[in-house]
C-alpha cells in the first residue's frame, strides 16, 4: 500500500462529501461538521452502488440505490446496522490529502 495525493485540502470545506477515482478505485472524501476529514471507498458494502451519486448532510451520508445510511464519522452502518465503509489511512501532508489506498489485484 501507498499513499496517493487526492486533492489539495484547502479546495475541501467542513460539512462537505467529495468524490474521487484514484488509481482507479473509487473513493469519498467525508468532512462531518464538527469532525475529522476521512477517507472511505466510494462503493456501497449492500450492492456496489457509487456513493458518490448518494446525500451528504453534514453527518448522515445515504446510498441513493436502496437508501442505507452510514455515519459519515466512521462509516459505521447506521440504517441497517452491522455493516461499515471500509476506511482508508489518510494525511495531510503538504497541503495535499494523501490516501493510503488497498493495492489492487490485476485481472
Ligand atoms: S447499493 Fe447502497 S443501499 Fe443498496
Amino acid at each position: 500500500m501507498a499513499y496517493a495525493s487526492v486533492c489539495k485540502h484547502r479546495n475541501l470545506g467542513e460539512g462537505e462529501m467529495v468524490p474521487f477515482t484514484v488509481e482507479g478505485q473509487e473513493i469519498i472524501l467525508v468532512w462531518p461538521d464538527g469532525g475529522e476529514l476521512k477517507a472511505f471507498t466510494g462503493v456501497c458494502p449492500h450492492d456496489n452502488g457509487l456513493l458518490k451519486f448518494g446525500g451528504f448532510n453534514g453527518r448522515l451520508l445515504t446510498c441513493t440505490l436502496h437508501n442505507w445510511v452510514f455515519d459519515g464519522r466512521n462509516g459505521e452502518g447506521l440504517s441497517p446496522t452491522g455493516c461499515a465503509l471500509e476506511e482508508y489511512p489518510l494525511r495531510i501532508e503538504e497541503g495535499w490529502v494523501q490516501v493510503d489506498l488497498p493495492a489492487t489485484v490485476a485481472e
